[in-house]
């Protein structure tokens, strides 16, 4: 009798777990034309501005490390927050308008089902594969977090950090030195402002005027550019807008923009990793799918941990 009491409560317990937990076809019965939706509202977004790819994926990724995958760096600000993102690391995150345009057209089809947080997730893949990277389905589910203080970003990785600090901070987060390189493959994608390297170009340290990893000719044309200013900006590699192996043919060459970029060729460790995925894309991209998933379930609400915002600038 007793034996069976707590049996039962364990079923109900497992039942609303996994009804809870995320799937891939969290949506199938209560919004099957979410994933969709999401997806058109990207190609078109990214028909008009491709460099928005790299806007989208970068969302996901300050998503994720700041209080896990739950939109909270999409929450503006108000009288008495200051926001995620409001603080300097936010710098530059774009893209905003895309979600709210999914969230918009999503939220005219099943009101109050599709959370914030999934919809960057969704973006964030569509991005990838639009610019030519790998498809990857992804488990849906996360609910919308209802915290967004500006403090929490010390938790985003500096520019200026070396290989050891990139892989304790990531380690810190659940990912080994591989998964670190084959992440920072995001920066096959996109741009970088003269403000986050500039103290790459001159009086870099005691014995160096410029960073010695720093290829001697590209450090030049890096200082052309940014005799403009901090906003100046740098692609990442050849091809801003294609996800492909060209930011690690670059780190190879001494070309990385970032000394977080650089370092990963530095350090023997990460070296090896990167001359792997200069070598093979198909490497990078298998590597890197896995990787974004993962990324994807960082501290991820569940249930009541979390609500399905309205607007995805603002909790309920
Ligand atoms: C390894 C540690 C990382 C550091 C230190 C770092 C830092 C930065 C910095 C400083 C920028 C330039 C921002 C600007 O100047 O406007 C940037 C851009 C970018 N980051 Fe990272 N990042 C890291 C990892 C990642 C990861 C894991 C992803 C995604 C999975 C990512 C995606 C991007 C993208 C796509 C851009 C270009 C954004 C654009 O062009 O709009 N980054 N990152
Ligand atoms: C980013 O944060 C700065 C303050 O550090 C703020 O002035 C700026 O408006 C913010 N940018 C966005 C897009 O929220
Ligand atoms: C990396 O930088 C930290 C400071 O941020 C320093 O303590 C450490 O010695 C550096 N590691 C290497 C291998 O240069």
């Amino acid at each position: 009798m007793i034996a069976s009491f707590f049996k039962s409560i364990l079923l109900i317990e497992v039942f609303m777990v996994g009804a809870e937990a995320l799937s891939m076809g969290y949506y199938i019965m209560s919004c099957p034309f979410a994933d969709q939706t999401v997806t058109d509202t990207v190609n078109q977004a990214l028909r008009k501005d491709p460099t928005l790819a790299a806007g989208l994926l970068r969302l996901h990724f300050h998503d994720c490390f700041v209080q896990g995958c739950d939109a909270s760096v999409l929450i503006d600000s108000t009288e008495d927050n200051t926001a995620e993102k409001d603080s300097p690391a936010n710098l530059s995150l774009r893209g905003y308008e895309v979600i709210d345009q999914a969230k918009k057209l999503i939220e005219q089809q099943c009101p109050g089902v599709v959370s914030c947080a999934d919809i960057v997730a969704l973006a964030a893949r569509d991005a990838v594969f639009w610019a030519g990277g790998p498809y990857y389905d992804i488990p849906k589910g996360r609910k919308d977090g209802r915290r967004s203080k500006i403090e929490d970003t010390i938790n985003l990785p500096s520019p200026i950090s070396n290989s050891s600090d990139l892989m304790k901070l990531f380690w810190q987060h659940g990912f080994n030195a591989r998964e670190l390189v084959a992440l920072s493959g995001a920066h096959t994608l996109g741009a970088a402002r003269c403000g986050n390297f500039k103290q790459r170009l001159s009086n870099f340290d005691a014995v160096n005027d410029v960073d010695p990893t720093l290829d001697s000719s590209f450090a030049k044309s890096l200082s052309r550019v940014c005799a403009a200013g901090d906003d100046a900006e740098v692609p990442f590699d050849r091809t801003r807008n294609a996800f492909d192996r060209a930011y690690f043919w670059a780190l190879q060459s001494g070309m990385g923009v970032l000394a977080s970029d650089q370092t990963l060729f530095s350090d023997p460790q990460t070296r090896r990793v990167v001359n792997g995925y200069a070598m093979n894309d198909a490497m990078f991209f298998f590597d890197f799918q896995q990787a974004v998933t993962k990324m994807g379930l960082l501290d991820v609400k569940e249930g009541n941990q979390g609500e399905v915002r309205a607007d995805c600038r603002r909790v309920n």
